[in-house]
C-alpha cells in the first residue's frame, strides 16, 4: 500500500497524538500534544550564536537545525512519555521562513510520516502563532478576535471558525516586531531587539511624544515606519544639538507608542464584532508591557483575554502541533511532495 493510500484510510481520533516540528528561523523545536493537551515542548536555539552576527545568518541556522533536529524530537517524545510508534500524525512548519531552515524540519517530518505511515500536516507558521491560543485555553472556541503581532506580521483578525478568518486590518509597512528590532538597532541594543527594548524601557519613562500612528483612522490598519523614522529623527536631532539622549526614555516611549495602538485596535474590534474574547499571538505578545496593557484594557471592557505564556508567543513547536490538530480534524493531509515556502501571504483584507 502506498503512503497516500495508507493515510486516506486513517480513521480520525478525537484526541490524536501529534508531533509538531518547527524550524523556520533560529529555533529548532519539537512538541507533543494529545488533542489540545500539551504533553511536551522542546527548543534548541541558535540565537546566541546568531547574536554574534547581529541577526540570523540563514546558513548558520540551517546547519544548527541539522545538528539539533534529532535531539529535539527525541527529547519531546521522552518528556511526553510516549514512543514514536504512538504518534498519530506529524505536523510541520512548511513556511513562511528561511528556505534552508524550513527544509531541515520539513524533510525530517516527511521521513517520519512516511516511515510511520501516518498523515503529514503542513502548517503555515503564522497560523501556528494564531493557534497557540487553543493550547492556552483548551476550551477556547471561535468566534473571537485575534491580535497577531510577530516579526513578520501585524494584524487584527476576526476568527470566525477553526479554519476561516477575516483580516480586519494589517500593517501597511513594517511589522510591530520589525519596528522593535529596528528601534533597538538605533539605540545600539544587540539582537534580539524586542526583549532588549523591553528591558531598557523598564528603566525609563514614557515622556517623549512620538507621532500617533495613522491619526484619526477608525479602521484596523497599522503603520510602523513613521514611528521608526520618528525614533531615528529624535536621536539624530539630539546628537546634532550635542544634547544627551536618555536611551531608556526613548525605549519606553517607543514601546508605549508601538503597543498602545495594538491594544486599542484589538479591543475596538472585539466590540464592533460583538465577541467577548480576544486571543493574542506572535513574538511581540511576549512583551510584558503589551501583556499588562491588554490585561487592563480587556478587564475594563469586560472581555476575556487568551494570552499564551511568553514561551508560546515566540517561536515554538507546540503552536505548530495545535494548528496541526485543526488540519487533522479537516483531514487536510499534506502530500510527501510538500515543499517549503519562503513567503506565504496572510491573505488579503477581508474573508479568507
Ligand atoms: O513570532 P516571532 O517569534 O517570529 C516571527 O514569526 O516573526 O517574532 C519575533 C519578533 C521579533 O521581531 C522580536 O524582536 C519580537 O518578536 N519580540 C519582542 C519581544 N520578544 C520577541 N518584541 C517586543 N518585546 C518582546 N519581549
Ligand atoms: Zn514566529
Amino acid at each position: 500500500m502506498t503512503y497516500s493510500e495508507k493515510t486516506a484510510r486513517v480513521s480520525l481520533k478525537d484526541a490524536p497524538l501529534i508531533l509538531g516540528i518547527e524550524s523556520s528561523c533560529d529555533e529548532t523545536a519539537a512538541a507533543i500534544v494529545r488533542g489540545r493537551t500539551l504533553l511536551s515542548d522542546e527548543i534548541i536555539s541558535s540565537a546566541s550564536v546568531q547574536a554574534e552576527y547581529g541577526g540570523v545568518v540563514p546558513e548558520i541556522a540551517s546547519r544548527a537545525h541539522t545538528e539539533a533536529i534529532d535531539e529535539v524530537v527525541r527529547r519531546a517524545l521522552k518528556n511526553a512519555g510516549v514512543s514514536l510508534g504512538e504518534v498519530d500524525a506529524v505536523a510541520v512548519t512548511y513556511g513562511a521562513g528561511l528556505m534552508g531552515a524550513l527544509l531541515v524540519g520539513l524533510s525530517f517530518a516527511k521521513s517520519l510520516a512516511f516511515t510511520l505511515g501516518v498523515p503529514l500536516l503542513g502548517v503555515n507558521h503564522i497560523r501556528g502563532h494564531m493557534a497557540a491560543a487553543y493550547l492556552a485555553d483548551p476550551a477556547l472556541e471561535p468566534p473571537f478576535v485575534t491580535l497577531l503581532a510577530s516579526g513578520g506580521h501585524t494584524a487584527i483578525l476576526y476568527t470566525q471558525s477553526y479554519d476561516s478568518f477575516t483580516i480586519l486590518g494589517s500593517t501597511r509597512d513594517d511589522a510591530a516586531g520589525e519596528a522593535f528590532d529596528k528601534a533597538a538597532r538605533v539605540l545600539g541594543l544587540p539582537y534580539p531587539g524586542g526583549p532588549n527594548i523591553e528591558r531598557l524601557a523598564r528603566e525609563g519613562e514614557n515622556n517623549i511624544v512620538f507621532p500617533k500612528m495613522l491619526k484619526g483612522e477608525s479602521g484596523y490598519e497599522f503603520s510602523y515606519s513613521g514611528l521608526k523614522t520618528a525614533v531615528i529623527n529624535y536621536c539624530h536631532t539630539k546628537e546634532q544639538k550635542g544634547e544627551p539622549i536618555c536611551r531608556a526614555d526613548v525605549a519606553a516611549s517607543f514601546q508605549a507608542s508601538a503597543v498602545n495602538v495594538l491594544v486599542e485596535r484589538a479591543v475596538r474590534a472585539a466590540k464592533e464584532y460583538k465577541v467577548n474574547t480576544i486571543a493574542a499571538g506572535g513574538g511581540v505578545v511576549a512583551n510584558g508591557y503589551l501583556r499588562e496593557r491588554l490585561q487592563s484594557a480587556c478587564g475594563e471592557a469586560g472581555l476575556k483575554l487568551i494570552l499564551p505564556e511568553k514561551r508560546y508567543c515566540t517561536d515554538n513547536a507546540a503552536m505548530i502541533a495545535a494548528e496541526g490538530l485543526v488540519q487533522y480534524r479537516r483531514r487536510n493531509f499534506a502530500p510527501l511532495s510538500l515543499n517549503a515556502a519562503a513567503h506565504i501571504p496572510l491573505g488579503k483584507k477581508g474573508k479568507q
